[in-house]
């Protein structure tokens, strides 16, 4: 499965089966984390076997079941911190959907179990990302809007193909309570410039992080096609 095929299967899974995933999938999403923290100093973490996070009221309300793995996104407070959070968290959960494992984010409803994961000075636990084999593979999210919806461009010029391809993939992209406040600025040439729109929760940043990741896969993607040998673009 490629990053753009993954981008199509991803549906937010909250049931999961009882069954542990194997030694050799735990190292490749291990390798995966180490990179992304060096690349970004956040401290993400998996945590497997452990059921407690996801075993209370709050986690059933919130329509868990069986979760017993789980990433910690963790790293320094700020903005910042979170759309690196959005944006290295969804590359793991994408490599986790092209290893045949399911994920979703969780901002609330798990408990955070102190010593299941380490801090270090500065740091704090922000959210996290339930994962493993699911007893689905969960259900496209609703369509509330266009890919236009998403757009801006006082270009007077016609939108490239690979603006187009990449916005179509940051709508498929998981957003807290599916709010999808982001939108994407074609400023002509290669130039693009992504924002959060005003929403009524704390997570716009991690959204945008997430929406710009997908963004980049799927035009990259399109610009290796179309174009060749250029250089890649780069959201973060
Ligand atoms: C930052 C963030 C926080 C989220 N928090 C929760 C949560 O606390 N509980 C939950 O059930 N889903 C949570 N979700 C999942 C969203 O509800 C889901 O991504 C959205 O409804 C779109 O569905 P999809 O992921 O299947 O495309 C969260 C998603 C994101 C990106």
């Amino acid at each position: 499965m490629t990053l753009i095929e993954a981008i199509a299967a991803r549906h937010s899974v909250r049931q999961y089966l009882d069954k542990p995933i194997d030694a050799t999938t735990v190292d490749a999403i291990r390798a995966c984390i180490d990179e992304c923290n060096a690349a970004s100093g956040l401290h993400m973490q998996l945590v497997t076997n452990e059921r407690t996070a996801f075993a209370s009221g709050l986690a059933r309300y919130g329509r868990f079941r069986g979760v017993s793995n789980y990433i910690v996104l963790a790293g320094r407070r700020g903005h910042e911190s979170d759309e690196l959070m959005g944006y290295y968290g969804e590359k793991v959960v994408l490599l986790m959907q092209t290893l045949g494992l399911n994920s979703c984010w969780v901002g609330l409803t798990f408990k955070d179990v102190r010593g299941a994961y380490t801090l270090d000075e500065g740091e704090k636990m922000r959210l996290v990302i339930a994962c493993g084999h699911g007893a689905s593979q969960g259900v496209p999210h609703r369509q509330r809007h266009t890919w236009e919806d998403f757009v801006v461009n006082h270009t007077g010029l016609p939108l490239p193909e690979w603006f187009i391809a990449g916005v179509q993939a940051a709508e498929q992209a998981p957003t807290a309570i599916h709010q999808q406040k982001f939108e994407f600025e074609w400023l002509g040439d290669e130039k693009v410039v992504a924002r959060r729109r005003m929403a009524l929760n704390s997570y716009t940043y991690i959204d945008l992080g997430i929406a710009k990741l997908h963004f980049e896969i799927a035009t990259n993607e399109m610009r290796l096609q179309q174009l060749g040998d250029v250089p890649l673009l780069k959201m973060i």
